[in-house]
């Protein structure tokens, strides 16, 4: 790790919160020679006093700037908001420095740095120039890029590469329990990148691990993790679902705009799908000249992703073969798939929402948790 200069700066006495241990799976340091400890004032400077127009991105957590460093390199600076009574924002700080320090992978954000100063606590990320998937493919017309279908086979590949690598070759296994397309970042050839490891838990055993407090984001909660806090990786695989689902069609996770029946993509697809019209998923975007026997399997790999029942979820490594069509897929195995249909439900711990109970409930959902503050 190289502190340099500024490590007295940043560091200010442990105060309040938690011992920052960046070493804890790699004591030689191998993995983290680029690992860089900022002052504040440096950063500052970089994101010109973190101005609104350097923004590029808001999250649950905090705001992300974009800001140029001395040296000459293009970072993404994301200040943490800490609620000092609760230390929400300090756990995910700590979160996102343990897992990542440790991890290299083409397909998972290269965190470079950090910086502690007071109650100010910041992370320094690659630039991503595409910034997150969520823009390109929902956001603002001026955000938006018409992905073909190559584009849309080629993120889908990558994302189900970068969490195969978390789930099966990191040891302790990795699960990042936020999956979703504003948490996938895009570099300039629109690699894409898994990023906001905030939320992730490392799992010691292959047993599941039982959550006092559900964390994730509604549209993309898997049924028995949200109703019974049971967090195992087909957590997170459910999660990859209802993203290339997101990815195949360019259409939100959860839609309320919509007629009755068309809330959420997941039961569209299932809708679609038991129609035998599976292909009226694919994003008009994408044109006509697309394979169709691929996308007809990447629609169905997602649907095998969201199953209701977590064993018969595919492993990642599972879901990126069938993905490849590297292995022959059971099309009879796919069966109604899972949903969490209301936030009040996950807290009153009631049943799991099938889509047949669905259809007669009307829901007011947040599709996302509320930014403890907001930034300039
Ligand atoms: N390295 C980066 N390069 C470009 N944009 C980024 C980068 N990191 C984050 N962003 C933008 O900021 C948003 C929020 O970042 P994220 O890490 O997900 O924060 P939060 O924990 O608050 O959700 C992303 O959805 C994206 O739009
Ligand atoms: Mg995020």
């Amino acid at each position: 790790m190289k502190f340099g200069s500024c490590f007295s700066n940043c560091f200010s006495p442990p105060s309040e919160t938690a011992i920052i241990n960046v070493n804890q799976q790699d004591p030689q340091g191998e993995n983290d020679e680029n690992f860089t400890v900022f002052s504040y004032n440096e950063l500052k400077l970089a994101t010109r006093g973190f101005s609104t127009a350097n923004k590029i991105g808001e999250g649950a957590f905090g705001c992300v700037y974009k800001g140029l460093h001395a040296n000459g390199s293009i970072v993404a600076v994301k200040m943490l908001s800490i609620e000092l009574e609760s230390m929400r924002g300090e756990r995910e700080f700590v979160s996102e420095i343990s897992t990542l320090t440790n991890l290299k992978h083409e397909n998972l954000v290269t965190l470079k740095g950090c910086c502690v100063d007071g109650a100010k606590r910041l992370l320094v990320y690659n630039y991503m120039e595409n910034n997150s998937l969520a823009q390109i493919l929902l956001g603002g017309e001026q955000n938006r890029i018409k992905l073909d279908w190559e584009a849309r086979r080629e993120i889908s590949l990558g994302v189900a590469r970068g969490l195969a690598y978390l789930h099966e070759e990191v040891k302790p296994h990795i699960v990042h329990r936020d999956i979703k397309s504003s948490n996938i970042l895009l570099d300039q050839n629109l690699i894409p990148k898994v990023s906001d490891f905030g939320l992730s838990r490392i799992l010691r055993d292959d047993v599941s691990h039982i959550s006092t407090h559900v964390a994730g984001t509604l549209g993309y909660l898997a049924p028995e993790y949200a109703f019974s806090g049971r967090l195992t990786r087909k957590t997170d695989v459910y999660s990859f679902g209802v993203l290339l689902l997101e990815i195949i069609s360019g259409k939100t996770v959860v839609d309320f705009d919509l007629e009755h029946g068309e809330h959420y993509l997941v039961q569209k697809a299932w809708e679609l799908y038991r129609d035998n019209r599976i292909l009226k998923l694919v994003d008009p975007i994408v044109g006509m000249n697309y394979p169709e026997e691929e996308a007809v399997r990447f629609i169905k790999v997602g649907l095998l992703c969201v199953q209701e029942k977590a064993r018969l979820r595919p492993e990642m490594s599972l879901a990126l073969k069938m993905l490849s069509n590297d292995v022959d897929m059971e099309l009879d195995q796919i069966s109604q798939p899972g949903l969490v249909a209301d936030l009040m439900n996950i807290k009153l711990g009631q049943k799991t929402m099938t889509l047949h109970s669905l259809y007669s409930k009307a829901s007011n959902l947040e599709s996302t948790p509320s930014p403890l503050s907001s930034c300039s």
